[in-house]
């Protein structure tokens, strides 16, 4: 019980859940289904809503009670005494609002400063999830949109593996689809003799021609077409170039996650050939398969264009390798959660795979049941001029110069800002990453995924709003505050109290509590900006708190010193969920 207890200690709307599930049990014994509603008050610290949806399910069946207040009036009864709440009111027509003590609150904040930020993890019921995420096309260039599924699919990996959950952060490789029958047969046509070994060289440059000749050329389209079914069929030539192209990439791929500091593991759409014949028999033994025009397809319900399987010319696609993937991860790797991060463009075939592995019976009718499938969809990144987002000469942005600017840019400004200060090169420049990276991290997620977005250096890299470098700064200035103080901020934490006196001291302690919540919420609705929110919001409540209550050289200095250093605490870890290296010097 002690353990459960500890789980538990940070997210106070799942206490509060327990609680009101209590009372509700004694309140309206007859209706043991009902489950707790409650929320962030409007009014106070929190609400029930409960008294009047059962007001209607319980009038006019002989009940005790004459209206919803006295609903209300009874949950609050019956509601099991406790440390956490100082007290409870109702109001009209029948809400619930609690009061939480605030010596309750000092106490679990003390209690996570000792214990750490991990007591207050969320668990969730999900032991294994697969996030598939990244996923750029070998001899492609990665683009803005990989870059954002690589930021949130990263941020979604982290939120769950701090609610306890086994992450398999999957990069998904375009490895095996027709772009290489062109590339290969393309590289052969032009260097009969090196064609390896050029493609070492050349590999940026070789999908565009090799492209516009499959467009215009029908020979060469067709000869593309047979390499690309010969190298799914392994003949040893075309796959001994097929791997080169693949590694030459993988490396480029490499250093970008290096800097992102984002790890995954490559299991590219070639992993799962292995596993697609056995896949297509279970179709075919369930009656699913059908021929089209030489093609093996399977009609799904409500969409009128069909899963290829294979096409006529026997090779797989997209459809086939997703179903076998899914099929893998549901049944080698037993996950109960498998999360895509692609851009909206996608929906599509995801809405129509998930329903054939439905239809198939891989996966439940209802999609709240594990194991689940989610499509994380985000729009698409546009320029400051609203349109595409390119360079100068009209090309697709390569994301190594992106990121490049965006440290170049935040360096700039952290030499102009901090004339005064001694930075060695190597801070500054770690700053400068950290700042840089975090910005184009930050801007990503901090509104809702689905919606296109406009990149702006500027914007980003403004140090004013809601940014990643405000955000930043604000931590870095309260470390500076508990370092000002001289006080050994560890020894602090042993023996002194934290009190929650001041309305803005109490506000921002509650603030603090709700992080495990939003974690939660964000985590399990996929939501990543409700993390940015909260992470803004806590500042504005520091803010507030700072301008209020003096801290260092008060009579109070200890208990606040304690209150900044929670605050420190939870943005560190808002921070790390979000892929954002802190900074301390500014
Ligand atoms: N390679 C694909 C693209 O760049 C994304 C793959 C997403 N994952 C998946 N299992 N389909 O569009």
């Amino acid at each position: 019980a002690a353990k459960e207890e500890e789980e538990t200690m940070g997210n106070l709307k799942q206490q509060l859940i327990k609680l009101f599930d209590a009372s509700l049990k004694l309140t309206v014994p007859d209706e043991p289904s009902v489950k707790p509603l409650v929320e962030v008050g409007k009014f106070e610290d929190y609400q029930c809503n409960n008294a009047m949806g059962l007001w209607s399910k319980v009038k006019g069946k002989g009940t005790q009670f004459t209206r919803p207040l006295a609903i209300a009036q009874a949950i609050v009864t019956n509601l099991p005494t406790c440390d956490m709440v100082e007290s409870c009111s109702v109001a009209q027509p029948g809400y619930v609002n609690v009061v939480l003590s605030a010596k309750w609150m000092a106490k679990s904040i003390e209690n996570m400063l000792i214990n750490g930020i991990e007591t207050w993890a969320p668990t969730l019921s999900v032991k294994i999830a697969v996030v598939d995420f990244s996923s750029p096309n070998i001899a492609k260039k990665m683009h803005v949109g990989h870059l954002r599924s690589t930021i949130i699919g990263d941020t979604i990996a982290r939120m769950l593996e701090y609610s306890n959950v086994e992450v398999l952060r999957r990069n998904h490789v375009g490895d095996w689809g027709t772009q290489f029958g062109m590339l290969i047969e393309y590289l052969f046509e032009k260097f009969p003799d090196s064609a390896t070994e050029t493609a070492i060289e050349n590999i940026q440059a070789l999908y565009k021609p090799s492209k516009m000749k499959f467009d215009a050329d029908p020979e060469f389209k067709q000869k593309a077409q047979k390499a690309v079914v010969r190298l799914q069929g392994e003949d040893p030539v075309y796959h001994k170039t097929w791997e080169k192209l693949c590694e030459i990439s993988r490396n480029d791929y490499a250093e970008i996650y290096q800097r992102l500091q984002v790890e995954l593991e490559e299991k590219g759409e070639s992993y799962y050939k292995p596993y697609i014949a056995d896949m297509i028999e279970e179709l075919n033994s369930k009656g699913l398969v059908e021929e089209s025009d030489g093609a093996q397809v399977m009609f799904i319900k409500d969409f009128k264009t069909p899963c290829m399987l294979v096409k006529s010319d026997g090779g797989f696609t997209y459809d086939t390798t997703d179903l076998a993937a899914l099929w893998y991860r549901l049944n080698k790797e037993e996950a109960e959660w498998i999360i895509y991060v692609t851009d909206a463009g996608q929906q599509e075939h995801f809405d129509r795979f998930f329903k054939a592995a439905r239809q198939v019976g891989w996966l439940p009718e209802n999609d709240e049941t594990c194991p689940r499938v989610s499509h994380v969809k985000f729009g698409v990144v546009k320029g400051e001029d609203g349109k595409r987002f390119r360079n100068r000469d009209r090309e697709i942005v390569p994301l190594a110069d992106l990121l490049d600017e965006a440290k170049t840019r935040s360096k700039d400004a952290l030499i102009e800002r901090a004339k005064d200060k001694e930075w060695t090169p190597e801070e500054l420049d770690q700053t400068a990453e950290a700042i840089g990276y975090g910005a184009v991290k930050y801007a990503d997620m901090k509104k809702n995924i689905s919606t296109d977005y406009r990149f702006s250096y500027d914007e980003m890299l403004s140090d004013k709003g809601n940014t990643a470098v405000y955000l930043l700064y604000a931590h870095a200035r309260i470390c500076s505050i508990i370092q000002k103080s001289g006080k050994d901020i560890d020894e602090l934490k042993k023996t002194g109290n934290l009190v929650l006196d001041h309305a803005n001291e109490r506000a921002l302690g509650l603030h603090l509590l709700q992080f495990a919540e939003t974690v939660e919420e964000a985590c399990t609705k996929l939501l990543p900006h409700l993390l940015c929110e909260y992470l803004y919001d806590l500042s504005e409540h520091y803010t507030k708190f700072y301008s209020t209550c003096q801290v260092n050289c008060s009579a109070k200095e200890t208990s606040r010193l304690l209150l900044c250093e929670a605050t420190a605490v939870v943005m560190r870890k808002c921070f790390h969920l979000l892929g954002i290296t802190p900074v301390y010097k500014i």
